[in-house]
């Protein structure tokens, strides 16, 4: 089982956080990326396994490192594809501002979904709405069915939705409903995952955003033992050629959160770089770095916070 290697992963995404701590608030959203990016995959090709990255910082030809189909790690041991945001919420981590974060997702081979660089729909909800949830079904059946589960009417219902102008008449269409929206900005992996800790009291996660950051999310949900249902949103053909050529058929097929992750045997980490609603950010000291990190692993369903002093002398 994977749990072996929880800790080889948290180091990765505990490196990757502590090597961006300089880059925060300074505006340089390329640089930052650029030494996470970098740190990640050293890091990663220290781990005793035989990896592929499927979801990365993009194709082969626009990304030198950590792109679709990257082989990481010494090449011995367990066959396993990784999902990987070096930074998720650069924008808000170089303007000093919350959410950002270094998360990957690892799952035997072949057991996450190879998803293109480009716009999904998602929803997102806890544990006791499971199998509740259907992304075709108008927005109030679910909204009941929803209510109904977490022992809620309509009106204590708390949805969040990313602030875009795309989800303007989505937002609309709750608030009419009844519901509560809670707006945010950026870092929809914290976001969909929020939907499954009891502490956050939020019913459903709702939108478009990045297919890359919906599969992540996707293992979290997995491991916290709620539920996700997605579609990717092709654009124009050059999209749905990629999809085609990272082997999905039907791109526009409603994915449920078995097509997302197969496997429970699934590990999702993260290391905060600026405070969120599931991680304080790094914490500077004179000579050393505090970190605090979110590991989950979707057989044991435990979820464990791990907090790390890094010498930095
Ligand atoms: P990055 O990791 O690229 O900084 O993405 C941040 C994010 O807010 C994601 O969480 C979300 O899925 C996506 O951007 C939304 O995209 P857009 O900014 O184009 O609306």
């Amino acid at each position: 089982m994977m749990q072996s290697l929880l800790l080889s992963f948290l180091n990765v995404t505990e490196s990757a956080a502590v090597s961006v701590q300089p880059y925060i608030g300074r505006g340089k959203e390329y640089a930052a990326d650029a030494i996470a990016t970098s740190t990640m995959r050293k890091v990663l090709n220290e781990i005793e396994m035989n990896a592929s990255i499927v979801i990365g910082e993009g194709e082969i030809d626009d990304a030198p490192m950590l792109y679709i189909g990257e082989k990481v790690g010494t090449g011995i041991g367990k066959q396993l594809d990784i999902a990987v945001d070096p930074i998720e919420g650069t924008t808000p981590t170089v303007n000093g501002q919350q959410n950002g974060m270094t998360v990957l997702a690892v799952a035997p081979k072949g057991d996450l979904l190879h998803a293109p660089d480009m716009y999904m729909r998602k929803m997102a909800v806890g544990p006791k709405a499971k199998g509740k949830i259907n992304l075709q079904a108008p927005l109030i059946d679910n909204l009941e069915a929803i209510a109904n589960a977490n022992g809620k009417t309509i009106n204590e219902l708390q949805v969040l939705v990313q602030e875009r102008p795309r989800h303007d008449k989505l937002v609309e269409e709750i608030r009419e409903a009844g519901a509560k929206v809670q707006l945010f900005l950026d870092g929809d992996v914290v976001y969909t995952l929020a939907t499954c800790l009891e502490s956050s009291d939020v019913d459903l996660f709702i939108g478009t955003g990045g297919a890359p950051e919906g599969v992540i999310a996707a293992v979290a949900v997995k491991a916290f033992g709620g539920d996700m249902q997605a579609q990717l949103l092709p654009r124009d053909e050059v999209e749905i050629k990629r999809c085609h050529e990272m082997g999905l058929d039907n791109p526009t097929k409603v994915l449920s959160l078995d097509d997302l992750v197969k496997s429970d045997d699934c590990l999702f980490v993260a290391t905060g770089i600026t405070e969120s609603l599931i991680l304080p950010g790094l914490k500077v000291g004179k000579n050393t770095i505090e970190s605090h990190s979110m590991l989950i692993h979707g057989v044991e369903r435990k979820v464990r916070y791990v907090n790390t002093s890094h010498n930095i002398e």
